[in-house]
């Protein structure tokens, strides 16, 4: 049996789960997908109307409101969750937002909107990891799951800041990965591929081989109780072939189709 053993993932289940950007899209398929299990679930977005909307669609789901950007808003909101619900036991760090920015145009580009991607895409999961481990490491068994993507391997040229902050997000969950292993703290990384979420409003048109939402969420699921560290989803595993294999190749591919 492995240290985290199916026995240990039921053990978690058990405890509450809170989900960033849990407002829409991955984030409101995650959380309704815990819902189903009985789990309480804590949706906290940057919308108070899509947070409330998602809640109010599942009794007893709970709904909060947060900037993971702003890093006192992101404590407030760990110090609400830890007093309310002691038993923590999963924070999925999702909240993201993709913006195309097109660096061979005469610019210079909108610097803040440049800086705003980085702060919740990047910074957001490091305020989130820095604002929750503490309370995750008070349970006999927890995990901090971070929400990366298939981009994270092989960059779309068209989202160059997103592409950059999911590669970001990969190295800080292995490094976490590393300094916790020690600990009660599963710190798994799930990476999807493209999936068909609000995420893509910026593109004229949804990305092709687009996974649906409803399979996405039953196989990160399925990851989340294999115990898995890092869940790669769909067409993001053949991404990550081609960082190893063929970078050069996966850019190709990547860049004649949008994620
Ligand atoms: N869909 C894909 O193809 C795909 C592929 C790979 C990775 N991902 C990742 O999956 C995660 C979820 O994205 P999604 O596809 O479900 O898109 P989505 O429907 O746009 O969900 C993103 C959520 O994050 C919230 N959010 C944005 N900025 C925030 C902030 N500063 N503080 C708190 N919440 C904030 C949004 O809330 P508001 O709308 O209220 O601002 C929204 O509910 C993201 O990290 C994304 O990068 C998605």
């Amino acid at each position: 049996m492995t240290w985290w053993s199916k026995t240990n993932e039921e053990e978690v289940a058990m405890g509450a789960v809170l989900i960033t950007g849990g407002g829409s899209g991955i984030g409101a398929g995650l959380a309704a997908a815990f819902h189903a299990r009985g789990s309480q679930v804590i949706v906290a977005g940057h919308g108070r109307e899509r947070v409330e909307g998602v809640a109010a669609r599942h009794p007893g789901m709970e709904a909060d409101v947060v900037d993971v950007a702003d890093p006192e808003q992101v404590t407030a909101l760990a110090d609400r969750v830890g007093q309310r619900w002691p038993d923590l036991t999963t924070v999925i760090s999702n909240a993201g937002i993709q913006h195309l920015f097109d660096f061979a145009g005469p610019g210079p580009l909108d610097a803040a909107e440049l800086g705003r991607e980085v702060d919740v895409n990047l910074k957001g999961v490091i305020h989130v990891a820095n604002a929750f481990l503490p309370l995750l490491k008070a349970q006999p068994r927890s995990r901090l799951v971070n929400v990366g993507s298939g981009l994270g391997y092989v960059p779309l040229a068209a989202a160059p800041i997103y592409s950059s902050t999911k590669a970001a997000v990969h190295s800080f969950t292995i490094a976490l990965r590393r300094q916790l292993r020690s600990s009660t703290v599963q710190i798994v990384e799930l990476i999807p591929p493209v999936v068909v979420t609000d995420l893509h409003r910026n593109l004229d048109q949804i990305p092709p081989r687009a996974m649906e939402l409803d399979a996405f969420v039953a196989a990160a699921m399925a990851g989340l109780d294999a115990g898995r560290d890092e869940i790669v989803v769909g067409l993001a595993k053949a991404l990550r072939i081609f960082s190893r294999a063929s970078p050069a190749l996966g850019l190709k591919v990547v860049n004649q189709e949008a994620e």
